[in-house]
């Protein structure tokens, strides 16, 4: 809102918050996360169901960070700053659980890097190389899942999905299509198209390929795009939602 006297033009100051992170005094928009004020003071923190462009719904864990003042560590995607807070988003006892929850993730279902479409391109296994995931200390559920490969265009493998729900919020929020939805409770459940029927006979999909282009993992590819061939192009939401927002 603008209101203007004698010709000037008074801008109403933004609700502004201080805190610290990693020791560094920080001002952030009272609107923005944990992530997104220690983004912009250089500050990585890893994440994987978090994109920039979409809703955050904080599944992932990855990005958990620790509050002074609080025993619970908090996913700094999904917490907003608030006045006072002291955060830190590297430590020991951090990157104890970032790679317990990778461990997790590669135990859940059947992630065979060297035979998998994303081999090279892959978000999950670029974050196990940062943490020198070299072998998992958890027992390997090896269930038996399915690849749908009824859309013309692209396939399905639950072998590989993570349950980031990026697929869900880029169809629902971003397309307006809303064919993907959560099926099932934990590590059970599953990613579906429309009322859990084949994707190459969902009546809703656009064949748009915008869920294929954020999944991090091998889950949801192009056919006939493997390893090098297969880069996908998460940052196209970015770009659309500095766009949308006129940050542009
Ligand atoms: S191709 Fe587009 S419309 Fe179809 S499921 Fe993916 S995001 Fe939704
Ligand atoms: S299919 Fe891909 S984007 Fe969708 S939940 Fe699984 S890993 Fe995430
Ligand atoms: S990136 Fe924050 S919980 Fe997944």
């Amino acid at each position: 809102m603008r209101s203007g006297h004698g010709g000037g033009c008074v801008t109403p100051a933004a609700d502004v918050k201080t805190l610290v992170i990693n020791e560094r005094d920080v001002s952030a928009r009272a609107d923005q996360t944990i992530l997104e004020a220690a983004r912009e003071i250089g500050v990585w923190i890893p994440t994987l169901c978090h994109l920039d462009g979409l809703g955050d719904v904080g599944a992932c864990r990855m990005c958990l960070v620790e509050i002074k003042g609080s025993h619970r560590l908090q996913p700094a995607c999904a917490t907003r700053v608030e006045e006072g807070m002291t955060v830190t988003t590297h430590s020991e006892r951090l990157e104890k659980y970032r790679r317990m929850t990778l461990e997790l993730l590669f135990a859940e279902r059947n992630h065979v890097c060297a035979v998998c479409v994303a081999n090279g391109a892959c978000e999950l296994q670029a974050l196990a190389q940062l943490h020198g995931l070299d072998h998992v200390q958890f027992p390997y559920r090896f269930p038996a899942l399915s690849v749908d490969a009824s859309h013309e265009r692209f396939s399905k493998d639950h072998n590989r999905c993570i349950l980031c729900t990026r697929c869900v919020r880029v169809c629902s929020e971003v397309e307006g299509a809303r064919t993907w939805d959560v099926m099932g409770r934990g590590g059970d459940s599953q990613v579906i198209t429309d009322l859990n029927q084949p994707w190459g006979t969902s009546e809703t999909c656009t064949s748009c390929g915008k869920c294929v282009q954020v999944c991090p993992t091998g889950a949801l590819f192009e056919k006939s795009k493997v390893g090098t061939l297969f880069p996908k192009s998460p940052e196209f939401l970015t770009y659309l939602s500095l766009m949308r927002d006129g940050r542009r």
